[in-house]
């Protein structure tokens, strides 16, 4: 008997976009996946001995790092921010797209960040911060929040914020304005380097009927 094959997706927004591209790809979740009231976590599909789980965007690219789901679905911007050498990103999936940038108070945009040696940011991506304003010259501490973080100017937690936006809304709505974009991001298609080696028979196939469902999906547009 053959191990489980576990995909792993994120809840949230990527979900819905990333539906329609594992249908095309063959994989259909139980019909208790969509049902937003069950607490299970593992669902069973359409294909004999895979599994679906559906986890917080920066655990499936723990999940697949470590070899407990062989394959997932996650943003550009966690793949760069764990930069795991087992996770291996075949398949731009050209869903999910929004950018990481910086933001500030509108009041505070006077600011030379050039002239400045040393920032305080709340962000998700401590790495991707530091590694953008190293790269300037400046030292960013960093204090880590895991969601929110358009609250911590106004109250005094840091004066600048790295997070993801999307339509810009919530800064917006927070006084906030975008004062530089670290980088442009789209979902990807993840799999564990091991995995890809040990179950290449099945897991080849898999990255190409993702690969077909993009040009596909595309092709129709
Ligand atoms: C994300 C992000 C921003 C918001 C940006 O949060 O952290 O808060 O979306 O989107 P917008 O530019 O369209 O307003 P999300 O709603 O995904 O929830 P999270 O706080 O759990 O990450």
């Amino acid at each position: 008997m053959t191990a489980p094959l576990i995909i792993a997706v994120p809840k949230g927004r990527i979900l819905d976009e990333a539906l329609p591209l594992l249908a095309r790809a063959g994989i259909e979740p139980e019909a208790e996946f969509h049902d937003k009231k069950s607490r299970a976590l593992r669902f069973a599909t359409n294909r004999e001995g895979m599994s679906i789980i559906r986890v917080r965007a920066f655990d499936v690219a723990t999940f697949v790092a470590h070899g407990a789901a062989q394959v997932g679905i996650v943003g550009s911007d966690v793949i760069e921010e764990f930069d795991y050498s087992q996770i291996y990103a075949p398949v731009d999936l050209d869903i999910g797209h929004c950018r990481l940038s910086v933001a500030q108070p509108a009041d505070a945009l006077d600011e030379d960040e050039a002239a400045m040696s040393h920032v305080r940011v709340a962000t998700k991506y401590p790495h991707l911060t530091r590694r953008h304003y190293e790269a300037r010259g400046i030292q960013a501490e960093c204090v880590k929040l895991n969601g929110a973080m358009e609250l911590a100017p106004s109250l005094g937690l840091s004066r600048r914020i790295v997070d993801l936006v999307s339509s810009g809304a919530t800064l917006k709505a927070n006084g906030l304005v975008e004062t530089s974009i670290i980088m442009q991001i789209s979902a990807r298609l993840i799999v564990n380097r091991a995995a890809l080696k040990m179950r290449a028979s099945e897991l080849v196939p898999m990255i190409e009927a993702f690969r077909a469902a993009v040009e596909v999906r595309d092709a129709a547009a």
